[in-house]
C-alpha cells in the first residue's frame, strides 16, 4: 500500500519557510518506510544487485565517449580515467556506508533528506534526475550509434539521416535513441523479476566483448603511441576526467534497488563495491589498449569508435561487428537499469509529496506503471533531440553535485547519529570523504562555463518546481513533530 497523505494547508501554526527547508526526514521513519507498506517486492540478492551496478555502468562512456576524450587528454587518458575512478571510489565507500544504514529506494536523496534537510533533498533529487533521466538519454544517442553501425555493416541498411540526430546536429530527430528508451519502458513494464535477467545476460555480453577487445587491441599496443604521454598537460586530464566521470555513473544505481532487496543492509555495500573494482578494471585496460593501439591524434580523425579500432588493427571489420552487436546489448541495458533507478528515485520523492503521488502508486504486482510510462516518455524526448556531448556533460556535472551531497551525508550522520548500527563503514571518515567532496568539486570546476550554465538553469527550474509544488505539498507539512536542521 501507497502512504496517502493529504496535502497541507497552511494556516495558523505551520512551520516558518527555514522550518520548512530544514526539516529533515528521521533515519528510522526512512527505514520503517522500506520495511513494510511499501508496494515494492524484495527479490534480489548480491549478484543482481551487482548486475545492476555493472550493468548500469558500463555503458556509453567507455563505448563511445572514450574516443571523444583522447583527442582532449592525449595518451593520458588513462590518468583521466583514474581521476574519474578516484573521485567516484570515494563516493562509492560513502554510498556503501549510507544504503547500508538507510537502505531507501530515493539513494542520495532519501539520505540527504535524513541529514541535511528537505530542501538539500530535492536539489539533490532534482539533480538525480541529471544522473540518471538526462543519462538514459545519453546512452540512448550511442546506442543509435552503434545500432546504424551494425546495421550499415551486416545488411547494408541505414536510416536517412534526417532520423539519426536531432535539429542541433542537423538531423530532424534520433530515432533509435527515443525508440531504445520505449523499449526499455516495455521491459520494466513487464515487471522487475524478468528486467534484471535480461539484464544479467546483458552485463555478460558486454563484459565479453570489451575483454574480446583488450585482447585484440593489446597484440597492437606500440611504446611510441604513448609519446608524448601528456599532450595537453594537466588541464587536458582534468578537462577528459570530468568527462571521463560520465562513464562511472551507474554503480549507485544498486542503491535505488534497497527496496527490492532480499537483505540491503548486507548486500548492497558488497555489490556496490564489487561493480566499482569490475568496471575500473575493465576501464583501464580498454584505455590502456586503445590508446596504445591507435596513435591519439587518429582518434580526431573519424575513427573514436572501439569498433573502428579493431577493424584498424585485425584489418578486417568482422570483430568490429561482433564488437558492435556487443555495444548495441550493452547500452541497451544501461538505458534499462538507469531507467529503472530514475523511476526508483520519483517513486521514493512522491511518498513523500514532493512530485505527483502518480509517481508512487504501483499495481497489484508492485510495479509502478504510470511512473515508468510518464517518466519513459518524458526522457525519449530529450534522447530524440539533444546530442551526447551535452547529454552527457549535464548528467556529470549533475552527479558529480549529487555525490559531493553523499559524502557530506556521511559526515553529517558520522556526527549527529554515531549511534545508528553501520553494515559497512567508509574507511578513512572523516578525511575520506572531505576528500570525496573535493575531488567531485575539482572535476565540476574543470568542466566549460556552457555546461555550468545549463546547470544552473536546470537548478533555477527545481526551485520554481520546489517551492510552487513540492514543499507544500511534502508528507512532512502534516508530519508532527518533524526534526529541524541540526
Ligand atoms: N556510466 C554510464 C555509461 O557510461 C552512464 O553509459
Amino acid at each position: 500500500m501507497v502512504d496517502q497523505k493529504t496535502p497541507a494547508r497552511v494556516g495558523a501554526g505551520a512551520p516558518t519557510l527555514g522550518r520548512r527547508l530544514t526539516r529533515r526526514k528521521p533515519v528510522e521513519k526512512l527505514v520503517a518506510e522500506t520495511e513494510s507498506g511499501h508496494g515494492l517486492r524484495r527479490t534480489m540478492g548480491f549478484w543482481q544487485l551487482s548486475m545492476i551496478g555493472i550493468g548500469a555502468t558500463l555503458g556509453t562512456g567507455i563505448f563511445v565517449v572514450l574516443g571523444e576524450a583522447v583527442p582532449v587528454a592525449g595518451p593520458a587518458v588513462i590518468l583521466a580515467f583514474v581521476l574519474a575512478g578516484v573521485t567516484a571510489l570515494f563516493s562509492a565507500l560513502a554510498y556503501a556506508e549510507m544504503a547500508g544504514m538507510i537502505p531507501a529506494s530515493g539513494s542520495a536523496y532519501s539520505y540527504s533528506y535524513a541529514t541535511m534537510g528537505e530542501f538539500m533533498a530535492w536539489v539533490c533529487g532534482w539533480c538525480l534526475m541529471l544522473t540518471y533521466g538526462v543519462s538514459v538519454a545519453a546512452v540512448g544517442v550511442g546506442w543509435g550509434q552503434y545500432i546504424d553501425e551494425l546495421l550499415r555493416s551486416t545488411a547494408g541498411l541505414s536510416l536517412p539521416d534526417a532520423f539519426l540526430a536531432g535539429p542541433l546536429e542537423g538531423g530532424v530527430v534520433n530515432l533509435p535513441a527515443a525508440v531504445v528508451v520505449l523499449l526499455s519502458m516495455f521491459a520494466l513494464l513487464a515487471g522487475v523479476r524478468e528486467s534484471t535477467r535480461a539484464n544479467a545476460a546483458m552485463v555478460a555480453v558486454k563484459v565479453a566483448v570489451l575483454v574480446m577487445f583488450v585482447a585484440i587491441a593489446v597484440t597492437a599496443v606500440q611504446d611510441g603511441n604513448f609519446a608524448p604521454f601528456m599532450p595537453m598537460g594537466m588541464a587536458g586530464v582534468s578537462a577528459a576526467g570530468a568527462t571521463l566521470f560520465f562513464s562511472y555513473i551507474g554503480f549507485d544505481s544498486a542503491s535505488t534497488a534497497s527496496e527490492e532487496a532480499r537483505n540491503p543492509q548486507r548486500d548492497l555495500p558488497r555489490a556496490i563495491m564489487f561493480s566499482m573494482i569490475v568496471v575500473t578494471a575493465l576501464y583501464c585496460l580498454v584505455a590502456f589498449s586503445a590508446v596504445g593501439a591507435l596513435h591519439w591524434t587518429e582518434f580526431a580523425e573519424g575513427r573514436t569508435s572501439l569498433a573502428g579500432i579493431l577493424t584498424v588493427v585485425t584489418g578486417t571489420p568482422v570483430w568490429a561487428v561482433v564488437f558492435a552487436a556487443g555495444a548495441v546489448l550493452a547500452l541497451a541495458s544501461v538505458v534499462l537499469v538507469v531507467l529503472y533507478s530514475q523511476t526508483r528515485i520519483l517513486f521514493a520523492m512522491s511518498r513523500d509529496g514532493l512530485v505527483p503521488r502518480a509517481f508512487s502508486r504501483v499495481d497489484a504486482k508492485g510495479t509502478p506503471r504510470a511512473n515508468i510510462v510518464i517518466t519513459s516518455v518524458l526522457i525519449a524526448v530529450p534522447a530524440a533531440l539533444v546530442p551526447l556531448g551535452p547529454l552527457a556533460d549535464a548528467t556529470a556535472i549533475g552527479t558529480l553535485f549529487a555525490f559531493a551531497l553523499v559524502n557530506v551525508a556521511v559526515l553529517v550522520l558520522r556526527r549527529t547519529r554515531p549511534d545508528l548500527p553501520r553494515a559497512f563503514r567508509m574507511p578513512g571518515a572523516p578525511v575520506t570523504p572531505v576528500l570525496g567532496v573535493l575531488a567531485c568539486a575539482y572535476l565540476m570546476f574543470s568542466m566549460a562555463l556552457s555546461v555550468w550554465v545549463a546547470f544552473g538553469a536546470w537548478l533555477l527550474l527545481g526551485l520554481v518546481v520546489y517551492f510552487g509544488y513540492g514543499m507544500r505539498r511534502s508528507a512532512l507539512e502534516t508530519d508532527a513533530p518533524v526534526e529541524t536542521g541540526a
